[in-house]
């Protein structure tokens, strides 16, 4: 080999270099980027959290609307989410129902039609569902309303997120 394929010369030297250093800033900048669009996905988000909404002496086997405040992370930002739940005993059982309408989300109220006792009343489209949250036929509804997750510690009532009755 001759002395004259060992060396590189000056262009390549700058080419090599400002590849280097390039890359390297280029990473430099792109991390911050990526984790700030990866980070929301990764991190363990309030959807497993409990919340505290009432003591179990509280409640009777008429439905009662309880507030129910939790935060939640949407993206980048935290939000104090305000909701409330139409919780009631069922034997020995609680029963923590949503009160979004599952036809377009209006609010539902427990004998709010004279008409229709003992059964959720949407006022939007006169939906109506059972006590258990079962949508009546014939009804706008087509899927009963969404029960809370919950769990009873010492006395008190906790629920989580409500999930769609199966
Ligand atoms: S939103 Fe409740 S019936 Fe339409």
């Amino acid at each position: 080999m001759s002395e004259k394929e060992h060396n590189v010369s000056r262009r390549q030297f700058l080419t090599y270099t400002l590849t280097g250093v390039g890359g390297f800033m280029a990473a430099g900048m792109l991390m911050p980027m990526v984790r700030m669009a990866v980070d929301p996905v990764l991190e363990v988000g309030a959807e497993g959290d409990m919340v505290a909404v009432a003591d179990l002496d509280e409640l009777t086997e008429e439905p009662q609307s309880f507030p129910l405040n939790f935060e939640q992370d949407d993206g980048w930002y935290e939000a104090e989410i305000e909701e409330t739940a139409w919780i009631y005993l069922d034997g020995d059982d609680v029963v923590a129902l949503s009160p979004e309408c599952t036809h377009l989300g209006c609010t539902v109220n427990w004998e709010a039609n004279e008409d229709e006792p003992e059964r959720f009343f949407c006022p939007c489209h006169f939906g109506l569902f059972e006590r258990d949250g079962t949508n009546v036929p014939n009804t706008p509804p087509t899927e009963p309303l969404h029960r809370y997750e919950h769990e009873v510690r010492d006395g008190t009532v906790y629920l989580g997120r409500p999930q769609p009755q199966v």
